[in-house]
């Protein structure tokens, strides 16, 4: 995954790339380093560690020079060492590279440049980039560049910096990789974030495309070394959005964003009875009306989402729904055809296996609609057409705003295919909006339970394991509410549609098994969890349980409550997620966990 930033200017580059990369942290935190160009030197300083831990021991801001490039690094080739931290140099010292990606011919490239005479020191792929550039450097650094560019393969984003040139070049190929368009300064980054301070000015690099920066100006050229003309963007996010903003974590600033998030992601989509995602879906009406099948491609939340709109589908829109893993979908020629609509759901519109997937499903002619936060993004370029979810920069590594906005454009799709389709009078989908529209309300009154919830975080932080159980399509949220508690606090925890729990978990109970439920009133399985629920506290466990506001049935029977408003049967997982999700952040905050940049970790997993 890692981060990557570079800088050419009139300013001194270090301390823009410190800052640059620190907001790209959750893209990869093992190590850290910065190399700048001055006088004809490289200067470098890397190590292990955070960013903040690195700059400590080495103080990034001695380095000197108006041009350099900065990486964060999430281990994936070689151990997590200084050697192995980026930026790495060639023999003669004079040129530098940051990598993202993954080159997988390394050992044979290594092989032939170290029978050359090259010198390796670190145990990455990257490094042979490096040597590669140097060994075809005959004075220009573009075409060297160029010419080490088509002997790799795999995936890469590239900053290259050389002590002899005023220049910055850049190159990618399925890693993400931006420009940032600036006055008498320019910029590359794997994300927006990173140069919002500087510029809202964007280039989006497409694959085996190279970018020559320069002070006052840019060009950019394929690998044919011909030139090409590139769109500039201007991004519609600002840079305080990236910014914490007084919370203690980002991942508890995103919960608490989650109503404006939902807001954004109805803006302009739905009046009175009308759902106005047609230019967006791309889809026309006979075309809407002849899909026989859905397929539903993500990873990890957004998977979870993507369960949640499998009910919502099959119930409002008649049409059998699969929601596939995306790093199965590939792997096991999936049946599609022109008919099928695969819908691929990402935040980040970088994830290597949803990218791949969104490939395959094209390639065998279906037409792929994505739900996509991250604007041009690989998904959200590759896809036939992107419904956004305008969540804004999320940035702790665990997905929380992302996933309700995510819900929401489901539920969109959902009520507009159902009244295109005849299955949703006028007066439904009317009903259906209305519904909608009372979320972030409701959303707001959740959160508004923070101090409750934590009060209950200071009950079970200790504790080593925890069973979460749902049913129906509040089963997706109980898978998600143990995502979050595991990958954040690091405590086991397991989710089960709650009938199941009989078929084996249920011998994990006793005293010291939390079990959340979610346990709402409008659930038609509602009677079901209410025996379920019985069934662990006849064996001796403890149980929280989400339930629906003024509900005494379950209160009855639970050891804690978290109410939440009542709304449509499929709108409850968008509520009952929030105080899972408050209770897992609070539990790792007590237990001082890393809450936004989790070990092993990273926000955008561009690797397959
Ligand atoms: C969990 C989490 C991950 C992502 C997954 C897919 O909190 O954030 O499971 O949901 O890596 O990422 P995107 O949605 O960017 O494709």
């Amino acid at each position: 995954m890692c981060g990557i930033v570079g800088y050419i200017g009139g300013r001194q580059a270090s301390g823009i790339l410190l800052n640059s990369i620190k907001r790209l942290e959750y893209r990869g935190y093992d190590s850290a380093g910065i190399a700048t160009t001055i006088g004809g030197k490289i200067l470098l300083k890397k190590d292990i560690g955070k960013i903040d831990e690195v700059d400590k021991k080495v103080n990034f801001s001695e380095l000197k020079g108006d041009i350099g490039i900065a990486h964060t690094r999430w281990a994936t080739c070689g151990k997590v060492t200084k050697d192995n931290a980026h930026p790495h140099t060639g023999c003669g010292g004079k040129i530098a590279i940051i990598h993202n990606g993954i080159i997988e011919n390394h050992s044979e490239l290594h092989e032939e440049l170290a029978e050359k005479g090259h010198r390796f020191v670190s145990e990455t792929d990257t490094e042979v980039i490096v040597h590669l550039i140097e060994d075809n450097y005959k004075g220009d650094l573009k075409e060297a560049v160029l010419v080490a560019l088509k002997k790799l393969e795999g995936s890469y984003a590239l900053g290259v910096i050389h002590s002899d040139h005023n220049e910055l070049v850049a190159a990618r190929n399925d890693s993400p990789l931006i420009i940032g368009v600036g006055d008498g300064e320019n910029f590359i980054a794997s994300d927006v974030p990173a140069i919002l301070d500087h510029t809202k000015k964007v280039i989006y690099l497409d694959n085996e495309e190279v970018a020559v920066l320069k002070k006052d100006g840019l060009e950019v050229f394929g690998l044919d070394g011909n030139k090409r003309e590139k769109e500039v963007h201007e991004v519609d996010w600002d840079s305080t959005q990236a910014e914490k903003q007084g919370y203690k974590h980002f991942m508890l600033k995103e919960i608490f964003e989650q109503p404006q998030a939902v807001t954004e992601a109805i803006k302009g989509r739905v009046e009175d009875s009308n759902i106005m995602i047609k230019d967006e879906i791309g889809l026309s009406e006979e075309q809407i009306k002849k899909i026989n099948r859905i397929i539903i491609v993500a990873c990890g939340t957004s998977w979870h989402a993507g369960l949640v709109g499998e009910f919502m589908l099959e119930e409002l829109v008649d049409i059998p729904v699969e929601v596939e893993y995306a790093s199965e979908f590939r792997y096991r020629d999936p049946i599609v055809d022109e008919n099928t609509l695969v819908i691929a759901i990402s935040q980040s519109g970088e994830t290597a296996d949803t990218l791949a997937a969104l490939r395959e499903a094209k390639k065998k002619g279906a037409k792929v609609v994505s739900i996509v936060n991250v604007k041009g993004s690989s998904i959200d370029r590759e896809s036939d057409s992107v419904i956004y979810t305008y969540a804004g920069p999320e940035i702790g590594v665990a997905s929380t705003k992302a996933f309700t906005s995510q819900l929401v454009v489901l539920y969109l799709i959902t009520v507009y295919f159902g009244k295109l389709k005849g299955l949703l009078p006028e007066e439904q989908v009317r009903n259906r909006v209305r519904d909608l529209r009372k979320l972030p309300l409701q959303m707001q009154s959740v959160l508004e339970e923070k101090d409750y919830i934590k009060l209950h975080a200071e009950k079970f932080y200790q504790r080593k394991n925890a069973l979460y159980l749902g049913r129906g399509i509040n089963y997706p949220i109980a898978l998600e509410g143990a995502l979050k508690l595991k990958e954040i606090s690091y405590i086991h925890a397991e989710g089960y549609p709650a009938a199941e729990m009989k078929h084996g978990p249920i011998a994990l109970i006793d005293k010291d098994m939390p079990v959340v439920f979610i346990a709402t009133k409008d659930d038609r399985t509602y009677k079901k969890v209410l025996s379920n629920i019985e069934e662990v506290k006849s064996r001796g466990g403890e149980v929280i349980a989400i339930e629906s506001k003024g509900d005494d049935d379950v209160k009855k029977i639970v050891d804690h409550n978290f109410y939440i408003p009542e709304n449509s049967y499929i709108l409850t997982p968008i509520l009952a997620v929030i105080p899972l999700q408050l209770l897992a952040y609070y539990i790792a905050d007590l237990k001082g966990c890393s809450v936004d940049n989790p070990r092993n970790l990273a926000k955008a997993v561009s690797v397959e």
